[in-house]
């Protein structure tokens, strides 16, 4: 397939919405930020408690196994601020209450499941640290590798789409490892006001390279794994982002249909913006706070970073799914 013939999506005639801001604004109202104290660490204790008398606690954990009201209650004020708020949830406070690792992950997991259901493809919580792995020479995610990792959602499967992204900090870095948002939705606006040539690039199918767990990679499987970078889903009015540029550019050079030049200049444009001070949000996650994004609306990147080697930066990641979000086919529309 030419590029002239990738398939090109409708663009979103508007794409107003609450989730399109500046980082200026985002420091301005900090209600992203949320405060958790005295009623969240009793539920995480009671959470201890119980994994003491099980041999899988991480795996055995279903929501209603322990009375754990207010994380529950925290996972709901996440996927509402994910859903409906700017999408983008940092949660602090349980970091100095003096939890251990396995207690501050158990709580993690029962406001992740707050949020909605857990995808398992990495098992439901997966640990992002450096393995001394590479993702541009050998087929593993980037969440393996101490790199800086570019702006991006998660998962690069056409049919594996968390809605929510949370990663919880154990350890953070000596240096570096900052955690960086940016509203895909504002920066869609903005190249409709500055780059309008651009923005329908950026509605084509693209092809990706298959890294994600329990899907099959072959070319034929990285040929049909094509979906656009922004999508318009006029059912719900909503703009949907999905992108990790370095598998785009690797699937199309693995399948012989390299990018042309505009597109990749689309892709320069995008990240420009994605990468554009104004609209970058900015912070070091501590020990004990999560991080908690909107894949479809949200990109999120992370510095390069230097481990202490007898402590290196761990965080752990799981992905969740809006249980409010009807599901699309595999051409994104609604079944
Ligand atoms: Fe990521």
């Amino acid at each position: 397939m030419s590029p002239m013939q990738r398939i090109q999506h409708p663009l979103a005639p508007v794409a107003l919405s609450r989730n399109a801001w500046t980082a200026a604004r985002m420091y301005e109202d900090l209600r992203w930020t949320l405060q958790v104290g005295v009623e969240e660490r009793r539920d995480a204790l009671r959470l201890a408690e119980w994994a003491r008398t099980r041999a899988q606690p991480e795996q055995e954990y279903e929501q209603g196994a322990v009375a754990v009201p207010a994380l529950v209650r925290l996972g709901e004020r996440v996927r509402a601020e994910l859903q409906r708020g700017t999408g983008i949830a940092r949660v602090v406070g349980l970091g100095v209450t003096g939890l251990d690792d396995a207690t501050l992950r158990l709580a993690y997991l029962a406001t992740g499941l707050g949020t909605g259901p857990a995808l398992g493809n990495y098992g439901r919580l997966f640990d992002v640290k450096d393995r001394g792995e590479d993702y541009k020479t050998s087929a593993v995610p980037v969440s393996m590798t101490r790199e800086a990792t570019s702006f991006h959602t998660d998962s690069s499967a056409r049919d594996v789409e968390p809605d929510h992204v949370g990663l919880l900090c154990l350890q953070p870095a000596v240096q570096g490892g900052e955690s960086l948002a940016t509203s895909a939705v504002n920066v869609h606006e903005e190249l409709r006001r500055v780059a309008p040539d651009v923005l329908p690039l950026l509605y084509k199918d693209y092809a990706r390279d298959v890294v994600t767990p329990g899907t099959e990679r072959n070319l034929d499987s990285i040929r049909a794994n094509r979906f656009p970078i922004f999508r318009f889903d006029a059912h719900h009015g909503a703009l949907t982002f999905r992108y990790m540029r370095y598998w785009i550019e690797r699937a199309h050079e693995l399948i012989g249909e390299p990018l042309a030049a505009a597109e990749t200049n689309a892709l320069d444009r995008l990240d420009a913006l994605l990468g554009d001070e104004r609209f970058v949000l900015s912070f070091t996650l501590q020990r004990g706070e999560m991080l908690w994004v909107n894949n479809r609306s949200i990109a999120h990147n992370r510095t390069a970073f230097t481990d202490d080697p007898r402590a290196p930066r761990t965080l752990v990641r799981m992905w969740t799914l809006d249980p409010g979000r009807p599901p699309l086919t595999q051409q994104g529309h609604l079944i």
